[in-house]
């Protein structure tokens, strides 16, 4: 089966561990968009491990490719290849596409603090990609004249490099070129034998009848184009983006949709669900269990409280930065437009463990004023959720319970649970393919899920 993995909202949605279940059956899993601002976390057994590049099927022994419109940090790269080999792991083949966009030590230091990034550098790369003579690529930086290369992109971005402080004071352009190229170059020693053309590659292992699983970072609503601009990522995180960035065919691929049972949103932007609001998240104490009294006032609809236990309880602070994430009411608004816009076949939900033992509302419509709309606007603001009539409650089930439902099928599921997601269903006119959960790589319902929720739509 060839399948691509994708995010319903924001990321963070738990793609890592799909990935890592779906990976098992395939060939090749390549990442196509973004880079190393994605956290991808992985629990298998005792171990947790966190990727922030390549792709987790390197966990399972599988090829892994990392496309051409990847932002390339290749520290994190070996990082994370040291990572999974000290954590006894072996990945197949390793293939990082040679027109990838490397990430330079400036593009770090000149990210803004605008729109409350992920500080990898990211924008300020994919300001050089668009500008197409500054730019430094897996090719530049593993031929013979890199040092060329580097002293070229410095001098035409000296002006913005002496304004950001980064030349000047401490380094003139040559020593500065140096530096760079003494650190990368030595990267480039251990990446040169990876070096190839990903596009190539999987088009002739899709027709050589391989099975390709690609991995979306981020999440849909946080696309250079269809997300809540300008609180997005640089690159096109939906499923045509891997067209669009791989270079193949997409219509062999089943589009799976990661959906978190709750919704989070890392830095800034309006979040129309969002429970309590980011201000209070962010100077919150950590990973404080909430007290008897606390949870009380939470049954009495202190959604604050509310956000900071579902925070607790499914450890929502970022792989990549440590924020904590905000954290809001499930939103089939937005889940319908990231069905259409990805044109998902199935669901995977993730985390919905999580909201056993609280009382939640998903939102149905948005309202600006009197006006309501079932449509996710391009602009949130002024916007407020319409939530739908039903309070969805089931107790929380302990680990022992879960497992007993992956083997006893969907109909053991808790009946607030079935509802929550019957109308998730209903409400996105998509079924749903496996539900997690526990970060466990084995507790994931599969059995009767499809054929289930399948069922809801006929009726
Ligand atoms: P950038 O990708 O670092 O430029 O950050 C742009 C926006 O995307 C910020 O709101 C980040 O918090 C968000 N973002 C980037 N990568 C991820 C991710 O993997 N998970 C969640 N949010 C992300």
């Amino acid at each position: 089966m060839n399948a691509l993995v994708v995010g319903a909202y924001w990321g963070d949605e738990g793609k890592g561990k799909i990935v890592d279940l779906l990976a098992a059956n395939s060939d090749w899993v390549v990442r196509y968009n973004g880079g190393d601002n994605a956290g991808h976390t992985i629990v298998v057994g005792d171990k947790k491990i966190v990727l922030h590049v390549l792709p987790s099927g390197a966990l399972q022994g599988k090829n892994v490719a990392i496309g051409p419109d990847v932002f390339f940090n290749p520290a994190s790269f070996l990082k994370d290849l040291n990572h999974v080999r000290e954590s006894g792991f072996s990945p197949g083949k390793i293939v990082v596409d040679e027109r990838a966009h490397v990430i330079m030590p400036y593009h770090i230091k000149l990210e803004g603090e605008k729109i409350g990034t992920t500080k990898r550098g990211i924008g300020p790369a994919a300001q050089d990609k668009a500008n197409r003579t500054t730019d430094v690529t897996v090719f530049d930086m593993t031929s013979p004249d890199f040092l060329k290369k580097i002293k070229e992109v410095v001098n035409e971005k000296e002006a913005q490099l002496t304004a950001a402080g980064i030349l000047g004071k401490n380094f003139d352009a040559e020593t500065y070129c140096r530096r760079i190229y003494e650190v990368y170059s030595a990267y480039a020693a251990r990446i040169r034998q990876y070096a190839g053309n990903v596009s190539y590659m999987l088009n002739e292992e899709i027709k050589k009848g391989s099975s390709v699983l690609l991995e979306g970072a981020q999440g849909s609503l946080l696309d250079v184009v269809h997300g809540t601009r300008p609180h997005v990522t640089s690159s096109n995180t939906i499923a045509g983006g891997a067209a669009a960035n791989l270079g193949i065919d997409l219509r062999p691929f089943k589009i799976i949709g990661i959906v978190k049972a709750y919704p989070t949103r890392v830095g800034e932007g309006l979040f129309v669900t969002e429970l309590g609001n980011y201000e209070d998240t962010k100077n919150e104490e950590r990973n404080k269990p909430l007290t008897i009294a606390e949870k009380k006032s939470v049954v009495e609809g202190n959604e604050k409280l509310l956000g900071r236990w579902i925070r607790m309880d499914g450890a929502e602070y970022g792989a990549t930065t440590g924020r904590p994430r905000r954290v809001g009411f499930p939103d089939f608004v937005a889940l319908k437009y990231a069905a259409m816009i990805n044109g998902i076949n199935e669901w995977a939900i993730t985390k919905i463990d999580v909201l056993g033992g609280k009382a939640f509302k998903a939102a149905i419509a948005y309202k600006k004023g009197t006006s309501i709309t079932e449509r996710f606007p391009f602009k949130l603001e002024g916007y407020e959720a319409v939530y739908g009539q039903t309070e969805y409650f089931w107790p929380s089930m302990t680990e022992g319970q879960c497992k007993a439902a992956v083997s006893e099928g969907y109909d053991a599921l808790p009946k607030g649970m079935k509802q929550y997601i019957k109308e998730l269903v209903r409400h996105t006119g998509i079924p749903v393919r496996m539900i997690s959960l526990s970060p466990e790589r084995d507790i994931t319902l599969i059995n009767g899920v499809f054929e289930r929720t399948v069922e809801y739509l006929r009726k």
